[in-house]
């Protein structure tokens, strides 16, 4: 029995296999709704194997959005289109999860393949908010620093998001806590030197992160699993550590709502010095595992499916989610499954696949 392929049960959810695809922007959207591109994108992926299908970052205001291209779940013809993505998703075999974003100070950008410079707001860009007033790269526009009312709203808004996402039908909801985003910003001691009481010693950064999850969770039943993704390392002198990242972990296993944390790393500065290779994040993965006692997700440079399967095999990670692999080939399940002697459950129309 390959341990890459046998199911994983998270609260009262269970998937076919350990695979999930990690959240990938499509920039296609028109006022954060979506359309066929991410019907067929998305299907593709969970008709080629994969346990979970993990939507894009979809955020929670139009101005959370990193792109005018980016999803949103903040009105009913977006969570509409939400129910049609859960639907494939789960119809195609696997476990529909959703993350739920917000980009701070990162907002506001073109779409990668325009530049991904950010928008001035003549050309359709918009005002960026974060934790304090300085920008990610020192020649934007400074995001205003967001005070108490406005801290509230944004906590609203991720729970009304999740309360979307399960009217919607997704069966696990991911909170965006990386990737020098809005909570990751409020996180890390580089991005928050606020001196009120969102900021401060590690314990205060971190309330607006547990805020959220409070907001979410009130509306996210308590049946379904709620992910939390994360920058284990900011890879920057005076940032964010993995021990701090374990303590973190801590923190939230000793709330009991958080069911897994994926470990992903960087984003929060332009200079961060990251030394990347096959696997480079699973360190992370198995130090908040070991650290915490919650599930984590290993994601990063994972494209072999020994390799996969041996970060499974030593308890590294529960779960390994992979991007660009997948991007290239929805079908990598299937063939790593042929490669591992094992077996993917795929659907009926599909069946005679596993032949060829
Ligand atoms: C096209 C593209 C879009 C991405 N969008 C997101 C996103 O919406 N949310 C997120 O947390 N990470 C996003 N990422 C990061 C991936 O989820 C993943 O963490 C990263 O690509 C490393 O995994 P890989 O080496 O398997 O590609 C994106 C990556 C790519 C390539």
């Amino acid at each position: 029995m390959s341990s890459l392929f046998s199911p994983i049960v998270l609260r009262s959810v269970t998937a076919r296999n350990r695979i999930a695809v990690s959240p990938m922007c499509q920039y296609s959207a028109v006022d954060g709704l979506g359309n066929d591109w991410h019907i067929q994108n998305l299907g593709a992926k969970a008709a080629g194997g994969a346990g979970i299908v993990c939507v894009e970052a979809t955020h929670v205001s139009p101005d959370a959005r990193i792109t005018p291209g980016c999803l949103g779940l903040w009105n009913d013809a977006q969570t509409a289109f939400a129910a049609r993505l859960a639907g494939i998703i789960t119809q195609s075999g696997a476990v529909p999860a959703i993350q739920i974003a917000h980009a701070g100070r990162k907002a506001s950008c073109a779409r990668p393949w325009e530049g991904g410079a950010q928008l001035g707001l003549a050309e359709g860009g918009w005002p960026t908010v974060g934790p304090t007033a300085v920008p990610f790269q020192p020649d934007e526009r400074a995001p205003a620093a967001l005070d108490d009312a406005a801290i509230e709203t944004v906590i609203a808004r991720f729970g009304e998001a999740a309360a979307r996402a399960r009217r919607a039908g997704f069966q696990i909801v991911e909170v965006h806590a990386a990737h020098g985003y809005l909570l990751h910003e409020f996180l890390s001691p580089l991005t928050n030197t606020r001196d009120d009481s969102w900021g401060g010693d590690a314990e205060r950064r971190g309330t607006l992160l547990m805020r959220v999850i409070d907001a979410v969770r009130a509306e996210w039943p308590a049946e379904l699993p709620l992910f939390v993704r994360v920058s284990a390392s900011d890879w920057a002198e005076g940032g964010l550590t993995i021990d701090d990242t374990v303590a973190l972990a801590r923190r939230l296993a000793a709330r009991g709502d958080v069911d897994l944390i994926d470990c992903s790393s960087g984003g929060l500065v332009p200079d961060a010095k990251i030394a990347t290779g096959p696997g480079y994040q699973v360190p992370f993965a198995e130090a908040v595992r070991r650290g915490s006692g919650l599930a984590t997700g290993a994601v990063g440079m994972i494209d072999d499916p020994q390799q996969a399967q041996a970060i499974i095999d030593s308890s590294q990670a529960d779960l390994v989610l992979l991007a660009r692999a997948l991007l290239a080939d929805p079908a990598w399940p299937l063939r790593a499954a042929k490669a591992l002697g094992a077996k993917v459950n795929l659907p009926p129309q599909y069946l005679r696949a596993h032949l060829s």
